[in-house]
């Protein structure tokens, strides 16, 4: 989501002609109250807890996530905060932190990189915050809201076609997987084959 990976996407975004849809009518929700769990935007002074959460999860993080290629750094962790804290965003870029107990347990990205009319999502897992389905819950909640845009029809996850506990995510919320694309792999356990998820009505309501 951060990192040179963005960089390629956004490059190859603007050659095909495509600019992010940045004058959305109304911004996203700054924080969304899930329960056990909050979802807001990141702060300056989050970023050391967002460091030690990604150097926590690091051994899960670096087969998949093309971003976290090296252990994190403070200043990486500032820069992917300044970048994804504001929507719309110059880059078309957002990050919910999922904070559990006023530790970051997860985050959810949006980006605005797929064409008109649509959002992709991703996330990731703190190491240790599993088996409660928070990113299921957290994906599900930001699904709801990008498709509250008065903009968006349609919300994707591309996820690697190895990485079952992404897919799985995808699935529990209904997404369809409406195709498969091949690429280069950019991380450790990627595969040449992109699932392409789509969510054009907000997910049912995630069984507690
Ligand atoms: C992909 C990733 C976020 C999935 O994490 P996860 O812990 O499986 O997902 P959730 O937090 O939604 O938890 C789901 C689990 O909680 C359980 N659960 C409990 N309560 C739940 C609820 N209310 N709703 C949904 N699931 C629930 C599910 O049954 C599931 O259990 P299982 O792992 O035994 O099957 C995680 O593996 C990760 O961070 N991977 C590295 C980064 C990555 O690959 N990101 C995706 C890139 S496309």
């Amino acid at each position: 989501m951060n990192g040179p990976h963005r960089e390629i996407r956004v490059r190859a975004a603007s050659r095909l002609g495509y600019r992010p849809t940045m004058a959305a009518p109304h911004p996203l929700p700054p924080r969304l109250d899930l329960g056990d769990v909050i979802l807001r935007r990141f702060r300056t002074e989050d970023a050391e807890e967002l460091r030690d959460a990604v150097a926590a999860s690091y051994d899960e993080l670096h087969p998949w996530m093309p971003w976290a290629s090296a252990p994190p750094n403070l200043e990486d962790q500032r820069e992917f905060i300044d970048r994804m804290s504001q929507w719309p965003s110059p880059g078309g870029s957002f990050a919910y932190g999922i904070f559990s107990a006023g530790k970051v347990s997860g985050v959810v990205g949006i980006e605005d990189r797929v064409g008109p009319g649509a959002l992709e999502i991703g996330y990731w897992r703190r190491t240790g915050a599993g088996g409660r389905g928070i990113v299921t819950r957290a994906a599900g909640a930001v699904t709801a809201e990008c498709l509250r845009l008065p903009a968006i029809g349609r919300v994707e996850i591309h996820c690697d076609a190895s990485n079952m506990a992404s897919a799985a995510v995808a699935r529990r919320l209904g997404y369809r997987l409406d195709r498969l694309e091949s690429r280069q792999p950019s991380a450790p356990s990627e595969s040449d084959v992109m699932q392409i998820w789509v969510a054009e009505t907000a997910p049912p309501h995630v069984p507690a």
